[in-house]
């Protein structure tokens, strides 16, 4: 019997720079998918990639001195490049795609003359709003506070003559897609493509451009080049072979059974992508699945925000499995997560090292002590085998279901829950009493066959996010061919009864919390971009800051405030000025009556905790601690700093 098919993807992605841990995100949870169908017995494509049109690219590569395809080789295929960043985070795709790759290029100009001459692309004239990053063009109506919708970033003017794509023609299909089928997931993400960009009126969409090359030439118009998004979208079937000979496998795995994408480009993969498809008639994917974004502090990670954490690092520092379960595990796959250290170490140290990896070294040192390796034949079951019992044989169903809704840090947690009660079972049967007397050995060997059972089971259910560790817990507990599988997963007592116990290594060694984050702080501290260097004032900008030596004739600490003191100062002009300063953490009030300072006298007023401050008292700053500047006394109040 043929094996059914499976065919996923990740967005093929922007080779404009190193990628950060929010891409590997995206990538690890579908290579975990994958393995999971693939651990099911489909016959499953997995594709990933690179689009490496544009004008993003364009520019850096001007900027850099280097030709696009330079650019764009270094980063896709250089040193620590995309390429080396998927093989060392494990990652299983069947095929990569380079949209510069010769078959992509032909199979986009064959596809965009196919639109023009069934007549869903045609010619016109564009005015908008134009997102370099991000290669959008937006209405001014789209835009938000006068930025771009999707990033956030400045957009220009631009006017050029276009191609453009009949979409309006399918907004009533698509719609329907949306809103009458499970096409697009989680629902939440529905609403908002139907609110913000259906409902309010789809507009025929731009897809040609002039005003830069480094694109898909038009071929039958020289001049323009294919919008990137289309010759993006589009990847996901040339890379099968559609309108190409490279490939034979469209009629394998077409339609898509799932496309997984961040949610910041569902609406290119919801609206854009189906109303393409439609418009050359092929079957629609069967979904398109819109994860949330890995955060820190709130903002998305970005090169040009300076907030990206490197996956290399991370991964070297504490293993890929590591990283990958920490990705899958803490966050829900739908929604946005705060990536911090502390959480990446914690869970690390929770899970890992003291739940997995505890309850393997005990039962495997266990069965060694007791039994030399191998579990006698002979055993006997008591309380509390049949709650494990029960455990262990419902995981499956409940693991498959979390999987097969994109649940992926669900589907851990009910493994991780088995792993919690293996734990207990064995504080609660306490083996090491058993043991003291030869008439228990029988159950002696019934609570360790239950322990390596709820271990077999959950590495079997753990080995799509962690495919090397898994492999070792194998070797660890003796199973392997059949006592591996899917089926067997789903079976108590699949271990064969020979099957030898050996020592391994550790799987997951214990991170001291404190002082990894500061040796994390201190890496980031190295390889954090250097600020940029202050812009220059000019002598008149400086001369307009009056600064004036002041005698402090009074000073006390502001009430419910533990930083600030009142100052009451004689400036030289005859009437005391008020200045409140956030110093109080360095000196006491009292302390300072009679000293001679500099402050800013011409800063417009302002409140503080309810009080006037007349101007700012000058200190000097170093590793976080204040110092105020403190004059000679002989210095007259009223004197001007120049
Ligand atoms: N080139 C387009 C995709 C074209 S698909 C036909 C693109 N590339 S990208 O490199 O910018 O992003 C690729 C994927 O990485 C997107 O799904 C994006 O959402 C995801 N992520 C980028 N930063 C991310 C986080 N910080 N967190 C989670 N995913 C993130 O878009």
């Amino acid at each position: 019997m043929e094996r059914k098919t499976f065919y996923i993807t990740t967005p093929i992605y922007y080779p404009s720079d190193k990628l950060h841990i929010g891409h590997t995100y995206c990538t690890v949870a579908t290579d975990a998918f994958a393995r999971y169908k693939r651990m099911r017995g489909y016959d499953v494509m997995f594709l990933t990639g690179t689009d490496e049109h544009g004008q993003k690219i364009e520019d850096k590569a001007k900027a850099k001195g280097v030709t696009p395809k330079q650019f764009v080789d270094d980063i896709v295929a250089g040193p620590r490049g995309i390429l080396d960043l998927w093989k060392l985070m494990n990652i299983s795709n069947d095929r990569f795609i380079r949209t510069t790759d010769d078959y992509h290029v032909e199979a986009i100009q064959k596809i965009f003359k196919k639109m023009y001459e069934n007549g869903d692309i045609y010619k016109g004239k564009y005015k908008g709003m134009y997102c370099t990053p991000c290669e959008s063009f937006w209405t001014e109506s789209q835009l938000v506070d006068g930025k771009c919708p999707d990033c956030g970033r400045e957009v220009h003017a631009a006017e050029e003559e276009a191609y453009f794509f009949r979409l309006s023609k399918y907004a009533g299909r698509v719609r329907e897609l949306l809103t009458t089928t499970d096409f697009l997931e989680p629902k939440s993400r529905v609403n908002e493509m139907v609110n913000n960009f259906i409902d309010p009126g789809l507009e025929d969409l731009c897809v040609s451009r002039t005003s830069f090359t480094w694109g898909i030439p038009v071929d039958f118009d020289p001049g323009h080049v294919v919008y990137v998004w289309v010759d993006a979208l589009f990847n996901y079937a040339t890379a099968l072979g559609y309108m190409n000979d490279r490939h034979h496998d469209f009629e394998k795995y077409w339609p898509a059974d799932v496309h997984v994408v961040g949610k910041e480009i569902v609406r290119f993969h919801s609206i854009i992508w189906p109303a393409m498809l439609m418009s050359v008639d092929l079957p629609l994917p069967k979904k398109v699945f819109g994860h949330g974004w890995l955060v820190l502090n709130g903002e998305k990670m970005s090169k040009s925000r300076g907030n990206i954490v490197d996956p290399y690092l991370l991964a070297e520092r504490y293993g890929v499995d590591a990283l990958r379960f920490f990705l899958l595990r803490t966050f829900p796959f739908g929604s946005d997560g705060n990536f911090t250290n502390e959480l990446l170490i914690s869970t690390i140290n929770t899970d890992l090292a003291n739940d997995l990896g505890n309850l393997v070294s005990r039962t495997t040192a266990m069965v060694l002590k007791y039994f030399g390796g191998t579990l006698p034949a002979r055993r006997e079951s008591a309380d509390p085998d049949g709650e494990l019992e029960e455990m262990i044989l419902a995981l499956r169903d409940k693991y498959a279901a979390a999987m097969d809704a994109f649940a992926p840090q669900t589907a851990l947690a009910e493994v991780f829950r088995l792993i919690s009660r293996a734990n207990k079972y064995i504080d609660e049967t306490a083996p090491w009493v058993l043991a003291k007397d030869e008439a228990n050995a029988a159950r002696l060997a019934g609570v360790m066959a239950h322990l390596l059972e709820a271990i077999r089971v959950s590495a079997i259910l753990l080995t799509p996010f962690m495919p090397d560790s898994c492999a070792k817990i194998f070797a660890q507990i003796g199973a392997e061919g059949d006592a591996v599988t899917w089926e067997a997963a789903g079976r108590f007592g699949a271990l064969p009864e020979g099957a030898a116990v050996t020592k391994g290594e550790t799987l997951f060694p214990r991170i001291d919390m404190a002082k990894e984050l500061e040796e994390l702080a201190k890496l980031e501290q190295a390889a954090a971009p250097a600020a940029p260097a202050p812009a220059p004032v000019t002598i008149d900008e400086f001369a307009k800051v009056k600064m004036t030596v002041c005698k402090v004739l009074a000073c006390e600490n502001v009430k419910k405030s533990e930083k600030l003191l009142k100052f009451t100062l004689d400036d030289g002009s005859g009437t005391p000025r008020q200045i409140l300063s956030g110093i109080a953490k360095y000196y006491r009030a009292e302390d300072l009556v009679g000293k001679t300072l500099v402050a800013v006298t011409n800063l417009p007023p302002r409140k503080m905790m309810g009080q006037e401050s007349n101007g700012m008292i000058l200190s000097a700053e170093k590793d976080g601690k204040l110092t105020l500047l403190m004059l000679d006394d002989a210095i007259p109040a009223g004197a001007e700093l120049c």
